[in-house]
């Protein structure tokens, strides 16, 4: 493993990153604040000072895994104590927010809690806990009584952050847009990330201007809802996420920009048409429609019905014919007959998809589905995942093999498992492995694809691309 020490930290933080790409974003973010207070970041727990948690809260098993880990946590703590060190546990994210008491409760070697929203504030929250903790070793009080920080301060987090550390292979994500005021009956974000909050114009242009000096040449926007973006300018008008994508393609050295997640409710006209005249605007759009049936969405309080879904897919086809699209889906929601969900089934036939995440409704407690009489077997709800996910497969399957055979601009990023391995993305988000020398890792490159899966694509580098790189 990397030495930190050697880099004058004398820290090292291992983070455990669970659930979305926001998560991926906070724990980077995460990362910068503790750099300056001599973490440095460690390859596995065994090698942490400091181990943080940054978790999921959309699913029970998610939030459940969280606290087999936090068992297996406190007892590396109890050994590294009998050996005279020390280990300090934080956990952060969604179950943090929605569960931080119950946390503290259910497994008192935690040291600290800290929501989504106020994560700037690890550095007193460290300081407190290292003082709980001496207190604790000098008899004075009770170890492990953890300090728990889930406000939703006044403040906005993003106006305490330092500026974005290194960009890992010429990828970044860059979070927009925050917390939710939809609703959607099956979903817990509007109670852990809390009212929806977009950045201002100002300071999303500054981190990507930060995020390209630092190597990135594609940016991901994120937000819960992405699509809702209504950011202020200097001037005091509000930005529509078109109007910010048009922006970012100005700015030099952004090749790529993609956008997660939306909601078919604000795809606006303005949206629709940048993916006909942004260029860097690549053609992959993630649009969530969870369910086919008008009576389930009305249940799940969507707020649209499937025609509105099928008419959006109609004019985004009709601007970008080539655009993948991909999807949520959630089955079992209380109350799904089969006709419900042969709808679903008839909107997936229909629209095809390039990729999809599909998954069983998870009963969410405080949610209002939660408390729907009309809750759907799990056997029920296995053999409808199963049969979605079939269709799913094959369509992925199908979509990656229609690009067999074509050359296409591949951005690598991370090098694959076997050596001399390269693992990429094609505009259309499919991941794509090759052989090609590291250099070519965060460079976009044309790529010859040679063979679909269904989660993946090979591709061999074409050659006088690869001897420019050379
Ligand atoms: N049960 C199952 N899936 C859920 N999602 C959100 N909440 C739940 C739940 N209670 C899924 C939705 C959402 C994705 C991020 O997670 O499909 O779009
Ligand atoms: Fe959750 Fe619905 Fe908001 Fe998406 S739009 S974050 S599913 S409440």
């Amino acid at each position: 493993m990397t030495d930190v020490r050697d880099r004058g930290q004398l820290k090292r933080v291992f983070i455990r990153t669970y659930g979305c790409q926001m998560n991926v974003y906070d724990s980077d973010r995460m990362a910068d604040i503790l750099r300056p207070l001599g973490y440095g970041l460690a390859d596995t727990p065994e090698h942490a000072d400091l181990v943080l948690l940054n978790t999921c809260h959309i699913r029970e098993h998610a939030s459940e895994k969280v606290y087999s880990e936090l068992g297996r946590l406190r007892d590396a703590k109890r050994e590294r104590r009998a050996a005279g060190r020390d280990l300090t546990i934080a956990v952060a994210g969604c179950v943090a927010q929605a569960e931080g008491e119950e946390i503290v409760r259910r497994q008192p070697a935690v040291d600290i809690v800290v929501g989504p929203q106020s994560y700037h504030r690890l550095p007193e929250l460290l300081a407190e806990a290292e003082r709980k903790s001496a207190l604790g070793r000098a008899g004075k009080r009770l170890p492990g009584a953890g300090v728990l920080d889930t406000d939703f301060p006044p403040e906005s987090k993003f106006d305490h952050l330092p500026t974005p550390g290194g960009v890992r292979s010429g990828s970044a994500f860059l979070s927009i847009q925050e917390g939710c005021d939809k609703f959607c009956t099956f979903c817990v974000v509007p109670y852990t990330r809390g009212a929806e909050y977009s950045r201002p114009v100002a300071a999303v242009l500054a981190e990507a201007r930060a995020l390209v000096a630092a190597g990135a040449i594609e940016i991901t926007l994120l937000g819960q809802n992405v699509n809702a973006y209504h950011g202020e300018a200097d001037d005091g008008s509000r930005w529509s996420l078109a109007a910010l994508i048009g922006r970012l393609a100005e700015i030099d050295g952004v090749a790529r920009i993609r956008y997660t997640t939306s909601h078919p409710r604000d795809m606006d006209e303005a949206l629709v048409e940048a993916h006909r005249h942004i260029p860097q605007l690549m053609p992959y759009l993630h649009l969530p429609v969870q369910s086919g049936s008008d009576r389930i969405l009305e249940a799940m309080n969507r707020r649209h019905g499937r025609d509105l879904f099928l008419r959006l897919v109609d004019r985004l086809r009709s601007v970008r014919p080539d655009l993948a699209l991909s999807s949520d889906f959630i089955v079992g929601f209380p109350g799904e007959s089969d006709v419900d969900f042969d709808d679903t089934m008839k909107l997936v036939e229909q629209v095809g998809f390039a990729s999809a995440f599909s998954f069983k409704y998870s009963r969410r407690p405080g949610t209002p589905a939660a408390m729907l009489p009309d809750q759907v077997p799990e056997p029920v709800k296995a053999a409808r995942l199963s049969a979605l996910q079939s269709l799913l497969a094959e369509q992925a399957l199908a979509f990656n093999a229609s690009k067999v055979g074509s050359v296409v601009p591949v951005l690598f990023a991370e090098a694959g498992r076997k050596p001399g391995q390269l693992i990429g993305k094609t505009p259309w988000l499919q991941s794509v492995h090759a052989e090609g020398p590291v250099r070519l890792s965060g460079r976009i490159t044309d790529v010859r694809l040679v063979e679909a899966h269904a989660n993946s694509l090979a591709g061999e580098v074409v050659t006088a691309a690869y001897e420019a790189a050379a």
